[in-house]
């Protein structure tokens, strides 16, 4: 969709509810083919990376538009372990923080305090703004461990000089280091969570970034924008819902029949760019499946698969990248209302690859509404009213 927009004649009008098939921009970021199923990130298949590199190797690619050599994924590994720790003063609202708040808006606020203590938060040259792309992607996971720690009464656990992003934040979490199968099934979501496009938290940084305010008020707006449960919160509600299924012994065909009776949505399926299996999902069903049966605990799969044959058959609608995700943190021993700081965690490098996109060559997003309130009122004295 061009914009025809010049100094006389009257903009191009293209209106669609919630924006569906509004072109807003172009990116070099990500692909995604929502009739063949096909996500790709700056030319790469997601499966190709899903198998193939790290969460860092894949954060360095949106960031720079290309895969690293060993030097580069060292000097950027390196730059992670500096940035980890976090003011002192970012530590002391975690503790302040009531035990029982969400986790995003404890992140949300925690990322932006950060801004208080970085010397570069408002320097918009690009060498700051992937400093500060890197600062935030080292800084998230400890914001999240610490903050689950504190709440369950247990001092934070500081990162260690080694080790990658989930081999950190799985430490951070447990004050154990994780397996290697734990580390790689953890380090494989978080790719296949690293970026999605013009998806409603990367659209929200965009739009706030292109006021060029700075890089930390973009982020806090994208976390509040990822914690709606149309959004990143939907895999929380997914392994409500197992769980729900699995404590009540509900017949997990007959209690999806009922939700969707009831005109519920089901948390985990739909999208609104994929109209077939989205590739994520496929994969996550494959590690879900593998966990399961290397852990003993196969009813969480099986219980998914029930689930997703049924709304198959009702709605005829597939599972998004939240359903499986859930059955896999949840293997992995995490808490289910991180589920939705974790996606943070990774999409922090799709979000700010964004942003370094747009103010290579930023113009003001503002659409326009149709007004259709009253007109030709007249105000009424206070006294009379
Ligand atoms: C993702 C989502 C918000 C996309 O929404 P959208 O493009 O605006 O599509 P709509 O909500 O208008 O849905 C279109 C139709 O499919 C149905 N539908 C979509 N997702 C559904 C779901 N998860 N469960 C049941 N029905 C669903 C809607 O009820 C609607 O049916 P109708 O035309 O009979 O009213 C939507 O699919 C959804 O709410 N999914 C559940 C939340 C979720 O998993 N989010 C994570 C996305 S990665």
């Amino acid at each position: 969709m061009q914009e025809t927009q010049t100094s006389s004649a009257a903009p191009q009008r293209i209106k669609s509810r919630g924006l569906e098939g509004v072109v807003a921009l172009d990116t070099e970021v990500s692909k995604i083919d929502g009739q063949k199923g096909l996500l790709i990130y700056r030319g790469y298949d997601i499966d190709d990376l899903a198998s193939n590199t790290r969460f860092e190797e894949v954060a360095y690619l949106l960031w720079k538009g290309q895969l690293p050599n060993q030097q580069q994924l060292d000097e950027l590994n390196a730059q992670l372990r500096a940035e980890r720790a976090l003011p002192p003063f970012v530590l002391d609202l975690l503790r302040q923080a009531p035990e029982d708040a969400n986790p995003m808006a404890v992140l949300q606020t925690a990322v932006a305090s950060l801004a208080l203590f970085d010397s570069e938060a408002d320097d918009m040259s690009p060498e700051a703004n992937y400093r500060k792309s890197v600062r935030l992607t080292a800084r998230i996971p400890t914001i999240i461990a610490a903050y689950d720690r504190l709440r369950k009464g247990q001092e934070p656990v500081a990162p260690l000089d080694r080790g990658s992003t989930a081999f950190n934040f799985v430490y951070m979490l447990n004050g154990e280091e994780p397996g290697e199968q734990a580390e790689r099934v953890f380090d494989a979501a978080l790719v296949l969570h690293a970026e999605h496009g013009l998806n409603a938290s990367t659209f929200t940084a965009r739009v706030i970034g292109s006021t060029l305010s700075d890089m930390y008020s973009a982020i806090a707006g994208a976390i509040g924008a990822l914690k709606g449960p149309l959004h990143g919160g939907a895999n929380i509600e997914v392994m409500k819902m197992l769980l729900e299924i699995d404590s009540s012994g509900a017949d997990a065909a007959q209690y999806v029949k009922e939700k969707l009776d009831r005109k519920e949505k089901i948390m985990g399926f739909g999208h609104r760019v994929y109209k077939t299996f989205d590739p994520r999902a496929r994969i996550l069903r494959e590690t879900s499946e593998d966990l399961a049966e290397e852990r003993g605990q196969r009813k969480w799969y099986d219980l998914s698969v029930q689930i997703m044959d049924t709304v198959k058959a009702e709605k005829n609608l597939d599972p998004n990248v939240d359903f499986f995700s859930a059955s896999v943190y949840y293997m992995l021993g995490i808490d289910t209302d991180l589920y939705t700081p974790i996606f943070a965690l990774a999409r922090i490098t799709g979000w700010t690859a964004h942003l370094l996109e747009q103010w290579e060559d930023n113009r003001l997003i503002r659409p326009s509404a149709d007004y259709v309130g009253k007109m030709d009122l007249t105000v009424t004295p206070i006294k009379q009213r």
